[in-house]
């Protein structure tokens, strides 16, 4: 296969992702540009669906736009298949999410899937989790404690911005990123960052880990079962 460009890989792995959407059923879809690709080709097979349950704002819109009846979480019980991306992925899936600010949703919607699936170009695969600056939802008023607590860890924390104030997630939340972390055990780390008050969501998901992951590289889809 000759050479291609990052968001040729993340079309790759976006329609790959049809494969294991489970017909007649509901599918839980996450956030971010490589999961737009995996939209834009389940609208080709939007009439063997039943619809989606959306991790955001974001992608509840474009699955509207495409004629994709969008769920509301409450109202199902449980789903058999969840498509998202990863800013990180390591070699036992856990990953590091939250670039696209959707971490929570996302944490909410995995939790009610059988199967993760990640899709993702080979830029996000990495031994060790911790080089992306690691996101964090947080509740405003305990921003600078949390900040301090990861200092504490050895890490930098800073207020996420978007065109100079802070961004306000779809939770109407803040975002930090942290930089400086080696995340070695992220089953402990995401249990003890998330018992930290003011903290919605850490975006180190091993408790709710990818089953496979659909790796868009330059010799082809790579399938990673974990
Ligand atoms: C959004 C996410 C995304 O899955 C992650 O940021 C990857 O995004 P992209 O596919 O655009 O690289 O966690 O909150």
């Amino acid at each position: 296969m000759s050479q291609l460009t990052q968001d040729e890989l993340k079309t790759l792995v976006g329609r790959a992702a049809l494969a294991h959407v489970v017909p007649g059923e509901i599918v839980g879809v996450g956030t971010g540009s490589t999961v737009n690709k995996f939209i834009d080709a389940l609208a080709g097979m939007k009439d063997r669906i039943r619809g989606a349950v959306s991790s955001s704002e974001a992608s509840t819109e474009r699955l509207r736009a495409l004629g994709i009846p969008v769920f509301d979480a409450n109202e199902v019980e449980r789903l058999s298949v969840y498509v998202d991306g990863a800013d990180e992925i390591d070699p036992k899936g856990y990953m590091i999410k939250g670039g696209g600010a959707a971490l929570t949703r996302e944490k909410i919607v995995a939790a009610l899937s059988e199967r993760f699936v990640c899709i993702a170009d080979e830029s996000k695969w990495v031994s060790v989790l911790g080089s992306f600056p690691l996101p964090v939802e947080v509740i405003p008023m305990a921003t600078q404690q949390i900040i301090r607590r990861f200092a504490g860890l050895g890490g930098a924390a800073r207020l996420r911005l978007k065109d100079g104030v802070p961004l306000v997630t779809d939770n109407g939340q803040h975002i930090l990123d942290v930089t400086g972390l080696r995340i070695s055990d992220p089953l402990a780390f995401e249990s003890t960052v998330n018992d930290w008050p003011g903290v919605v969501t850490v975006g180190v998901f091993a408790h709710q880990k990818a089953h496979v992951c659909l790796l868009g590289t330059a010799q082809g889809v790579k399938v990673i079962e974990f």
